[in-house]
């Protein structure tokens, strides 16, 4: 075991067999001797959790005597993938420990392969956060980042016979050697009951205990670990021995309390999951601000002067009830008066929105808030009041304004409007792209942003170059350090530095080699994984993403139909030979979106196994989508597609990961794929199709779906296609809903009015594509722009304008 006064060294190969060998007894339980891999790569989490925490305890020793402002950050998904090779890389302890596994018969690639994705999330929002933690821990930034441990955040996509098929992802199945559960510190949080009419309160309430455990995640040498903590549901008390012995009555309880955090309930949960889903987001944020508050007073300090020391950093209306909680805390629980708590809520919490679509923003029920939140119920009704009775007095809304600035909507079944209590309440709300923010501005924040000026400001997203480019990405990370020297991985602006070397043939020749290798190992992972030999000269073009139909993989497939049918019908058609890759999860209740996966899987089987076609065209999809796939296909696109309806995608994230490894997009104009044209430029980027306000447009003039598709032969051939059962795979009408939606259901993503537009772009692609040296430059002048797009700008915009707080190390 590492010696605690020997805390700060660097372990020697010869220490870090002794800590494995010393972690395989003490915590596993095991022989050394007898060691998988498996057993081999927990014992080295275990030791690298040691000596994380020992810096740790030399932290808080240091800033115990220089305290200093600290942004909270309220993640409510988290996507960090295996953290090992991230750790160890942050340690700088790679090699070391690549040479001590050696000794117990492991590789560090099997040691890295056999840690499994944490399972804390479903979507963008979760890979930003942990991409922004990783940046702010690098910066030195003290922030510290809360969440919920989830058992079962997500679920494990297999194909059979071309179908999704779900099962639990049990991440937890091994523990995770990560983090240290604190039986020690826990706290409880409230439901139901019901209002103290006499005082501000709350009585008869349901008490459910919050259980911390904590993770210590690193920033590269020289940062600073960021503390993760996430909460457990736990029975406040023990389960009531039932007098006659129906010990299975008894647990019901126990079973039912430990549900709030143990799945993550999707958006789209059926209704009976509702209630349990706002149990989740009240647990989630009372935990955290409680957790907060006492961190605060232990100073001796009184909890008003809270924001002078601290702020809360909300993301999405998921966690908006918390600005409610922060009142009751306040309020209720220290007496501090309402007006004083409302000015501490807004110098304590930035709120930001990742979402446009006014439908996508949380709304709760009144009904269900009365009967789970009462007392918050009637604190945001209070908010409500005084947020509205200022506007009137102001007289320069009307009455319309008025109820659209509300927090209320007065729909026959009356909702809270998440999104406006955050608004409303925190001192700062920022979007995640302009585009999106303008969109905000003129949609369902228009009155607030009336009301709040300057309150609304845009933070663009950003990725961890670290994570995506040189981790992920280790032969282009080699030939960039090779040419322009390492600086660029503490500092992604010198990545610039590659621009002028763009055009240099010696250097393009050493930059195909390296996507090539890339290219190389996703072939071999679709020929054990898929069976599909593929070769890397061809256009390597990705859709990643969740399979929904606001991302339109619908467009994309149905594009691969008229390629398709195209060389089938015209002999001298040679597009350039194309492997289209796609990835992603359908939720499990979203049938039609299931069904696109099935299309997607009859195309390839139909066109992988036609001699002729599969010279040009292959099609691959790879099951189970998570960060440590991502990784791996990353770094072997040459196109990457972000093709939403414009108008519903806030930023996009992908785009930028993609980008920094030189692939180009092809993408709607929309959210970052937009500042990613600005900043490249058209040669590097391929937009096309209807903007949000086109689309807009068309909708509200009457878009007739039937009569557009059969007024253009392109979609009438992959319309014909589709029907005629030719990729049914003998199961007549198997895809008629998919025609029917895109037909007589109106087309409810506009498919088909940015088909031809889509088609052209992609006629765009192949020309360039055929210009080899114009590609290659672009794709290194696309990595070379990758600053704009790093998470390290993104946590600095955010430490200096929205969180107020510097860069802290030991040395500083
Ligand atoms: C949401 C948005 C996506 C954005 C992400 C992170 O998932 O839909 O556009 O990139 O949040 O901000």
């Amino acid at each position: 075991m590492v010696p605690f006064s020997n805390a700060s060294a660097a372990p020697s190969v010869y220490d870090l067999i002794e800590e494995i060998a010393g972690r395989l007894v003490s915590d596993l339980g095991l022989d050394p001797k007898k060691a998988g891999v498996r057993t081999c790569q927990r014992a080295l989490a275990y030791a690298l959790r040691a000596r994380l925490t020992l810096d740790r305890i030399r932290r808080k020793r240091f800033e115990k005597d220089h305290p200093g402002r600290i942004a909270y950050i309220l993640c409510p998904e988290l996507l960090p993938g295996p953290l090992l090779g991230q750790i160890l890389d942050a340690l700088d302890l790679s090699g070391t420990a690549a040479e001590a596994l050696k000794h117990y018969g492991v590789s560090l690639e099997q040691a890295l392969a056999a840690e499994p994705d944490p399972s804390l999330g479903a979507g963008g929002v979760g890979r930003l956060m942990a991409d922004l933690l990783e940046a702010s821990a690098s910066l030195g930034l003290p922030v510290y980042a809360y969440g919920l441990r989830y058992e079962y955040g997500g679920f494990r996509q297999a194909i059979e016979d071309g179908e999704q098929v779900e099962s639990p992802d049990g991440w937890l199945h091994y523990g995770n050697p990560w983090e240290h559960v604190r039986r020690d510190v826990s706290y409880l949080v409230r439901f139901y009951g019901g209002e103290d009419g006499e005082k501000n309160g709350w009585r008869g309430t349901a008490k459910v205990a919050a259980e911390p455990c904590d993770m210590l995640l690193p920033g590269r040498r020289g940062g600073r670990e960021i503390k993760l903590r996430l909460w457990s549901a736990r029975p406040s008390r023990r389960f009531n021995i039932d007098p006659s012995g129906d010990y299975i009555r008894s647990m019901q309880d126990t079973v039912r309390v430990e549900s709030i955090s143990k799945v993550l309930f999707p958006e789209d949960a059926a209704s009976q999951n509702r209630p349990l889903r706002l149990l989740q987001e009240h647990f989630f944020v009372s935990a955290s601000l409680q957790d907060i508050l006492r961190r605060f007073e232990k100073s001796g300090q009184p909890a008003k002067k809270l924001a002078e020391a601290a702020m809360v950093h909300l993301h999405e209306t998921r966690g908006a009830l918390a600005v409610a909680e922060m009142m009751r805390l306040l309020v209720d629980e220290r007496g501090v008066g309402w007006s004083e708590a409302k000015d501490v809520c807004r110098r304590l919490f930035a709120y930001t929105c990742h979402t446009l679509a006014p439908e996508s923003h949380l709304r709760w029920p009144v009904d269900l808030l009365e009967e789970v939140l009462p007392r918050h119920l009637s604190i945001i009704y209070q908010l409500n009041h005084d947020h509205l009775e200022a506007a009137r007095n102001e007289r320069t809304l009307s009455d319309t304004e008025i109820a659209r600035l509300s927090m209320i909507e007065e729909t026959p079944v009356k909702r809270v409007r998440m999104a406006h209590l955050a608004f409303a309440v925190s001192g700062k709300t920022t979007g995640v792209s302009s585009s999106q923010v303008e969109a905000l501005r003129q949609g369902p924040f228009r009155e607030l942003d009336q009301r709040y000026p300057g309150r609304l400001t845009t933070t663009a997203n950003g990725v961890s170059h670290r994570v995506w480019l040189l981790q992920s990405n280790p032969d282009l990370a080699e030939i960039i350090t090779n040419s322009i020297g390492p600086a660029w991985i503490k500092d992604p602006a010198r990545l610039a530095e590659l621009i002028p070397l763009a055009h240099e043939p010696n250097f393009q020749s050493a930059w195909r080699s390296a996507r090539r290798r890339a290219k190389l190992r996703l072939c071999a992972e679709l020929e054990t994984s898929l069976g599909i030999h593929s070769d890397p000269n061809r256009l390597f073009d990705v859709h990643v993403q969740p399979v929904q139909a606001g991302k339109r993989q619908l467009l994309n497939i149905l594009h691969v139909l008229w390629v398709y049918e195209t060389i089938k019908s015209n002999p001298s058609y040679r597009p350039a030979p194309r492997l289209k890759i796609f990835a992603g999860k359908a939720a499990p209740s979203a049938w039609l979106d299931k069904l696109v996966i099935r299309l997607i899987h009859l195309a390839a089987r139909t066109i992988n196994a036609d001699p002729r076609a599969n010279q040009l065209l292959q099609v691959a999809f790879l099951p189970d989508y998570r960060v440590s796939l991502a990784k791996r296909i990353v770094p072997a696109a040459d196109l990457f597609q972000q093709i939403a309806l414009a108008g519903t995608e806030g930023s996009g994230t992908g785009n930028m990961k993609f980008t920094m490894n030189g692939a180009l997009v092809l993408g709607t104009p929309d959210g970052a794929n937009l500042a990613i044209r600005d900043e490249l430029g058209a040669d590097g980027t391929f937009l096309f199709g209807l903007t949000g306000q086109e689309a807009a447009a068309l909708r509200s003039s009457g878009y007739d779906a039937a009569a557009f598709a059969e007024s253009d032969e392109r979609i009438r051939l992959v319309l014909e296609a589709l029907r005629s059962n030719r990729f049914g795979n003998g199961q007549p009408n198997r895809l008629q809903p998919l025609i029917d939606a895109l037909t007589r259901e109106g087309d409810p993503t506009l498919v088909w009015p940015d088909f031809g537009p889509y088609l052209e772009a992609q006629c765009r692609v192949e020309k360039l594509w055929t210009q080899q040296d114009r590609w290659l430059a672009a794709s290194i002048q696309a990595v070379g722009h990758a600053a704009r797009f790093s998470a390290d700008r993104l946590a600095q915009e955010l430490a200096a304008k929205t969180w107020s707080v510097s860069s802290r190390n030991l040395s500083s």
